[in-house]
């Protein structure tokens, strides 16, 4: 805290003022405010809508990181598990481009380095969806400059590329004739868009359509010259010219084929071929993965291609009022329901507004909008106004307007289409991406060059400072304040470690030399107790009979959150307290160094928890329990992180003991043991 204060105090003296870290991180997580404190760049904002996102999707990253114990952190699409996920991980790679995109700006790397290890390493699941995963890591190393840990990659990325180049899946894949991807709309993560409707002659949608798609051409586009531009890093000129000319020819290919002058927009053409479609034939309405192209700098900087973006602003084609449509009203099965899970709505895309694709053609936008000259169809105000509706999509009509991201909306009203029991919170887009490299305008590069070009629409948007951002191992700070009454300095004003090196008046382009360091070495520690299978050990126990197994299990099984949904419940309750002592065990079933733990314990007034007043912990090896030796306990932390350390000992089981307050119950999240 007092250093904290030293240093706002130092950078008034050199005229620049400082977020107060403490006091933002606990007005936004409360309790839970320890973990964000060091690991996010702060922002601030004149939009306090936008504001208010940015440090809410930081919570969704964090609720998102599921801890795997010995593997390391993969981030997550649910919070609870769905059938169609790998297991026992919870693994659906759709998201994963997000995911490092949004992780990428974490000031604590392990989250996506340990994702990146997952993803290319023996338990990934490279063709369960169209991917960008090379295209990810390459992101991530643009931001952290940190060659080594991107390029250890190289190997298994030529691989699973290599794998979609196989015309033996029924998914996806390449056709040798016409030199282009295909994919099926539901493993392109987008099921019910036009190409699948039509090829089921309108009747469905959910399988089938197989297509070639702007999407995973453009995605194969972008990891072939991630995996080019890794290889030249390592010094690989064989393998860095040949992904630069697949890139190169897939780019031709796209453009040759893709667009479709008549609509001016790339659009699919169908790969199946039955009595309703024809193989080759265009599909025969606009999509919004039309933009996909721009996510990845595909497109030639020409006026032509350029058109595509006059559709995006019309309110009779992609413009709903509260969302940008998947397809347009004029398609004959815009927004039609086909599928159903009970009375609810399932997903589609045939109109539904999707946070997934807001932020793709919001990070296709902002490249255009930084390195495209050839329009002036689309601006800076538009980014900014769509940035803005995208964070008001956030809040819930139907929960007073509380912020919480469901998977799919309808653009007219802003209303979840899909919100199931399975949906709160929904991890299957970007928004700190879209705030940090777009609004903020921090244009990360592979060169020693800090480039910074905000967004944001200086008409609208009177201040915003974004600082202890991480890059090329250094912290920057950005701000701007249209009228020098916000922040005492009115301008543009780039920090490279609490010193002003850049200003402008006006906000525009800003580049600074910057020779890159080594970022903090990333800590590790490893969780002993995580278990994702509950019938293997480490298995929990509980001193309350007939406890529900897999909410007890629930307890060790590396996934944290304090949401209070109760469809999201996460952990096991205790019954009522009546005075009665009970504990929480942990069985590793052989010796097992231990030395501290952490106990996420959830509060909530309305449906009665609260933390216990006093906990101890207890070991046991031969035949008896006995407190652990040397024991600090932290104070009991509601809705957060309640810390113990102990004299590292050898433990076959471990248990927290508590008396829950007199009628009220206690949630147990999580409790993780680590090794010393
Ligand atoms: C859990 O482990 C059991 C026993 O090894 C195995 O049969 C089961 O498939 C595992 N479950 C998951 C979800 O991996
Ligand atoms: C994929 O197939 C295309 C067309 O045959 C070929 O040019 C390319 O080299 C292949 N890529 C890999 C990695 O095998
Ligand atoms: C664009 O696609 C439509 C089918 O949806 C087709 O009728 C039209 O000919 C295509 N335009 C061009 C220039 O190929
Ligand atoms: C776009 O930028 C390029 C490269 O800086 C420049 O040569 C060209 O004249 C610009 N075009 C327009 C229309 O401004
Ligand atoms: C008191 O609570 C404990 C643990 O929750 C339970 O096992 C026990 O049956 C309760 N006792 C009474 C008298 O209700």
């Amino acid at each position: 805290m007092s250093y904290l204060k030293g240093l706002a105090f130092a950078s008034i003296i050199l005229g620049a003022a400082a977020l107060d870290a403490e006091e933002i991180t606990s007005k936004y997580f409360g309790n839970d405010a320890a973990w964000y404190r060091d690991r996010i760049p702060l922002f601030e904002s004149s939009s306090s809508d936008i504001q208010d996102v940015y440090y809410y999707r930081w919570n969704v990253f964090r609720a998102h990181q599921r801890d795997l114990g010995a593997e390391g952190y993969i981030s997550t699409e649910f919070l609870n598990d769905v059938s169609w996920q790998v297991q026992p991980w919870a693994l659906l790679i759709d998201a994963a481009n997000f995911h490092l995109r949004e992780g990428r700006w974490c000031r604590d790397r392990r989250f996506k380095e340990d994702y990146a290890n997952f993803l290319y390493g023996p338990n990934g699941n490279p063709y369960q969806f169209s991917e960008s995963m090379a295209d990810g890591v390459w992101q991530g190393y643009l931001v952290d400059g940190v060659a080594d840990d991107a390029t250890a990659h190289l190997d298994a990325m030529q691989d699973v590329f290599k794998g979609w180049n196989t015309t033996a899946m029924s998914t996806g894949g390449y056709d040798t004739a016409k030199f282009l991807y295909w994919i099926q709309p539901l493993t392109d993560a987008t099921e019910y868009t036009i190409a699948s409707i039509d090829a089921s002659g309108g009747s469905d949608g959910f399988t089938g359509g197989n297509a070639f798609r702007p999407s995973i051409n453009s995605y194969q586009y972008a990891n072939a010259l991630a995996i080019s531009n890794l290889a030249k890093l390592k010094g690989d000129t064989d393998v860095a010219d040949s992904y630069q000319k697949q890139a190169e020819a897939i780019k031709q290919t796209v453009q040759d084929t893709l667009w479709n002058s008549t609509f001016e927009h790339f659009i699919d053409r169908f790969k199946v071929d039955n009595e309703h479609v024809k193989y080759w034939d265009f599909i025969r309405g606009r999509e919004l993965v039309g933009y996909v192209p721009w996510t990845h700098d595909l497109p030639d900087n020409t006026e032509e291609y350029a058109q595509a973006w006059k559709h995006l602003l019309d309110s009779e084609k992609f413009a709903g009022k509260k969302g940008l449509r998947t397809n347009e009203p004029s398609y004959e099965y815009y927004m039609k329901q086909y599928r159903y899970e009970g009375d609810s709505r399932e997903c589609q895309w045939n109109g539904p507004a999707w946070p997934y694709q807001i932020t793709q053609v919001l990070t296709a936008l902002g490249n255009l909008l930084d390195h495209y000259n050839t329009t002036s169809l689309v601006t800076k105000t538009d980014y900014t106004n769509l940035l803005l509706q995208y964070a008001q999509l956030h809040h819930n009509p139907d929960q007073d307007g509380a912020l919480n991201l469901e998977e799919d909306y309808d653009p007219e009203t802003g209303r979840p289409i899909v919100g199931l029991a399975r949906s709160p919170h929904y991890f299957h887009s970007g928004f700190v991406d879209l705030v940090l490299s777009g609004f903020v305008g921090l244009r990360a590069r592979p060169d020693d060059t800090l480039e910074i070009n905000s967004l944001a629409d200086p008409a609208s948007i009177t201040y915003f400072r974004a600082e202890r951002i991480p890059y090329h191992g250094h912290d920057i700070a950005i701000q701007w304040d249209a009228k020098g009454t916000h922040y005492g300095t009115t301008g543009l004003i780039i920090e490279i470690d609490n010193k002003v090196v850049s200003k402008s008046p006006i906000l525009t382009r800003l580049t600074v030399p910057l020779p890159r360091q080594s970022p903090p070495p990333t800590r590790r520690p490893i969780a002993v107790s995580i278990q994702l299978n509950s019938t293997l050990p480490p298995k929990a126990s509980v001193s309350v009979p007939n406890a529900d197994t897999e909410k007890v299990h629930a307890a060790i099984d590396g996934r944290v959150w304090f949401f209070p949904e109760p469809s999201i419940a996460n952990g096991w309750d205790t019954p009522a307290g009546n005075g009665s002592e009970v504990w929480f065990e942990i069985d590793f079933t052989s010796a097992t160094n231990t030395a501290s733990a952490e106990l996420a314990f959830f509060a909530d007034d309305t449906q009665g928890f609260d933390v216990p007043d006093t906990y101890s912990i207890q070991t046991r090896s031969g035949d008896s329990w006995t407190e652990v030796e040397g024991v600090v306990y932290g104070d009991l932390v509601a809705n957060g992180i309640t810390s113990v350390l102990w004299d590292a000992v050898d433990v076959e089981r471990v248990r927290v003991l508590f008396v829950p307050k007199e009628g009220v119950k206690v949630r147990l999240v999580e409790f993780k043991v680590f090794r010393s």
